[in-house]
């Protein structure tokens, strides 16, 4: 069974057609990347597979379960978590009580149980940080596990962005340009990691990415997107001579659109 199914699914906005009629799979364990030029629907696609917009037509289904129209909470807790943007890390907070605070997020009512100091909060509490721990020496932050987030760097608060996400436990992961402002050397270590959590962790990963080196090297497989429509889909190296591809991209060599 398919960790995600996108089953013919169309957004309308007014007179625009943002997505029609896109079906996709994403296979357990998969890294599948959707690429396309500015305004293609990607990000439609995210947050109507995501709850954040409801499409006008069309299903979408985590391991079988419907979970078409569920608001993003009740979506999240299905397990398909897309990486929170910067603007949801709490600055003054150090870099391991985000952490902490996303894995209470995905528990019900621990606060309260937490005041009266029960055992099982106790417990709770100790493994939430041993979790936390392990993520962020996964990620790389671990020696700025005491650092206030607003202290990190560009690069590194990406990376505090995906350890949230980890945090929540997903079995499916989406990430909206990850690689977006970070540095030739922050886009490897990134890539790493991507593969770190598919191979090591059997992460199912769901990535709208513009830079084509990090798309080409981490992705099993790679769906393009334009005006709405999905126009091909196939291994990174298929796609990258796909002659509708290549069109969509105004004929621009792949290099030159990763610059
Ligand atoms: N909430 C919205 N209201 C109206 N139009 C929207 C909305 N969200 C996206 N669009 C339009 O849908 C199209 C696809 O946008 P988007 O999904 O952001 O593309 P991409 O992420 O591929 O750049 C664009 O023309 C955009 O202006
Ligand atoms: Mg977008």
């Amino acid at each position: 069974m398919a960790m995600l199914e996108i089953d013919g699914v169309s957004k309308r906005y007014g007179g625009l057609q943002a997505v029609k009629d896109v079906t996709l799979r994403v296979g357990k364990g998969e890294i599948v990347s959707l690429i396309g030029p500015n305004g293609a629907g990607k990000t439609t696609l995210f947050n109507l597979i995501t709850g954040f917009a409801r499409p006008d037509s069309g299903r979408v289904r985590l391991e079988g379960e419907d979970v078409t129209g569920l608001s993003p909470e009740a979506v999240a807790r299905h397990g398909m978590v897309r990486s929170f943007q910067i603007t949801n890390v709490f600055a003054n907070m150090p870099v391991i009580e985000n952490l902490r605070l996303a894995s209470y997020l995905r528990m019900r009512s621990p606060l309260l149980s937490d005041v009266f100091g029960l055992r099982s909060a106790r417990d709770r509490a100790a493994r939430t940080m041993k979790e936390a721990n392990g993520i962020l020496d996964l990620v790389g932050l671990a020696r700025f596990r005491d650092t206030p987030a607003k202290r990190l760097a560009y690069g590194q608060l990406r990376l505090l962005e995906i350890a949230i996400a980890l945090c929540v436990r997903p079995r499916l992961l989406l990430l909206d340009e990850p690689a977006a402002g970070l540095n030739s050397r922050e886009g490897e270590k990134l890539t790493e990691l991507l593969r770190r959590l598919r191979d090591g962790r059997g992460l199912t990963v769901l990535l709208v990415e513009h830079d084509m080196d990090l798309v080409m090297s981490v992705s099993d497989r790679v769906v393009v997107l334009n005006f709405g429509e999905k126009i091909a889909e196939g291994t990174p190296a298929e796609v990258k001579e796909n002659p509708q591809v290549i069109e969509a991209y105004l004929g621009t060599p792949f290099e030159e659109e990763a610059a």
